[in-house]
């Protein structure tokens, strides 16, 4: 049940900055009564839509939901108030509140309710699935994830710069799931260059990202897959006073143009976190990356890695000079993980904190 709960939550991939995703499932006598999911911020907890389904079925029930309920009044009424009032018996909780302030609230009011529940069921999959909003809930930061393609050699770009494409057919359509799981995706300026990405899912009934560009020179050409904004919204970051006329036209193309005090990794997570965002993914080259990473601005390295050999001194790799001279300096990834994708395969880890 809690596993369902979970798969309901994830059809609200990418739409619910900054809340969390949530599912919730209502049994009555083995038999599921009530379903529902967050659908995003301003909108019902996944438990008033699961409630709401089960009506009178719900008294007496058990209720199944991914995340602690919430105990506070928000752009909502509690939820721990509604399920309480709904005259449920048990209610089964996959994880407790990430917020310190309110953790085990809504617990303790299910209790004193006389509720029975049972807390941590599945808990590492539900914290898993919200390991961004955690992340932020903590930090007061989004979860930055970086991605990249690179070939068995480590090249990202051959000599010339040139990458399309390092992986097959099945990577790029993980990565287009991937951005559309994201709140916004990060390039620099030479990306812009050298590739004109467009950065989006490449499907209609998954959302897109907001697409980040951080360039101090604006030396960025007229037309660009990114100034298309009908799809997606985007975002130039740059520094006081670049390029007025350039930042201008931006404007006029329906782009969103953001001078900053200073264009650091950090600084555009910061403007990020306050927009709502909960993860970051950067779709940058190795010079970014290697900033990002510096700055904690990376929380997450998924990469892609395909079975070829580009070859080239001068090719670029995906993470430039991190100041580190010796192997045991390395930033080893916790927890990871490999896993093939068509023909080619994943790594993926964590950078500790
Ligand atoms: N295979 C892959 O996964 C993949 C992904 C992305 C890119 N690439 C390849 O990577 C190459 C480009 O690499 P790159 O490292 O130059 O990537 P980049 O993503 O363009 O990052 C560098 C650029 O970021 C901008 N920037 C803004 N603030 C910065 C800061 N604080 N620190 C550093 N840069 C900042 C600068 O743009 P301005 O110069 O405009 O100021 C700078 O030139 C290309 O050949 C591209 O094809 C490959
Ligand atoms: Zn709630």
């Amino acid at each position: 049940m809690m596993q369902r709960c979970l798969s309901l939550a994830r059809q609200a991939l990418g739409k619910t900055a900054p809340n969390p995703l949530v599912g919730s499932v209502v049994v009555k006598d083995g038999r599921i009564v009530g379903e529902g999911f967050h659908p995003g911020a301003g909108q019902p907890h996944a438990e008033v839509f699961a409630l709401r389904q089960a009506g009178e079925q719900a008294r007496g029930a058990t209720i199944y939901v991914s995340l602690e309920p919430c105990n506070h009044y928000g752009r909502t009424p509690p939820c721990s108030e509604a399920v309480v009032k709904a005259g449920v018996a048990r209610a089964i909780v996959g994880m407790v509140d990430p917020n310190p302030k309110v953790a085990g609230g809504g617990i303790a009011r299910l209790r004193e309710a006389g509720i029975e529940v049972i807390v941590g069921v599945e808990e590492e999959a539900c914290r898993q699935l919200n390991e961004a909003f955690i992340h932020r809930i903590l930090h007061h930061r989004p979860f930055g994830i970086l991605k990249y393609a690179m070939t068995l050699d480590g090249k990202i770009a051959t000599t010339t710069g040139h990458s399309a494409w390092v992986t097959g057919e099945d990577a790029r359509k993980a990565v287009h799931q991937l951005r559309s799981a994201c709140d916004a995706v990060i390039v620099g300026g030479n990306t812009v260059r050298s590739d004109n990405p467009q950065l989006t899912s490449h499907r209609t009934d998954i959302p897109n990202p907001l697409r980040v560009v951080m360039s101090r020179t604006l030396d960025l050409p007229e037309n660009a897959r990114l100034w298309q904004t009908e799809e997606a919204p985007t975002l130039v970051c740059t520094e006081a006073g670049v390029k007025p006329e350039f930042q201008q036209r931006l404007r006029d193309l329906g782009v969103e143009t953001i001078e900053l005090e200073s264009v650091t990794p950090a600084g555009v997570m910061e403007l990020l976190y306050d927009r709502g965002s909960l993860s970051v993914l950067w779709e940058c080259g190795g010079t970014l990356a290697a900033r990002a990473i510096a700055d904690r601005s990376v929380q997450k390295v998924i990469a892609f890695i395909a079975p070829k050999i580009v070859g080239g001194k001068i090719a670029p790799s995906p993470v430039s000079d991190l100041g580190l001279e010796t192997m045991p300096e390395a930033l080893n990834l916790e927890h990871a993980r490999w896993y093939a994708v068509g023909k080619d395969i994943a790594i993926e880890g964590y950078l500790s904190e």
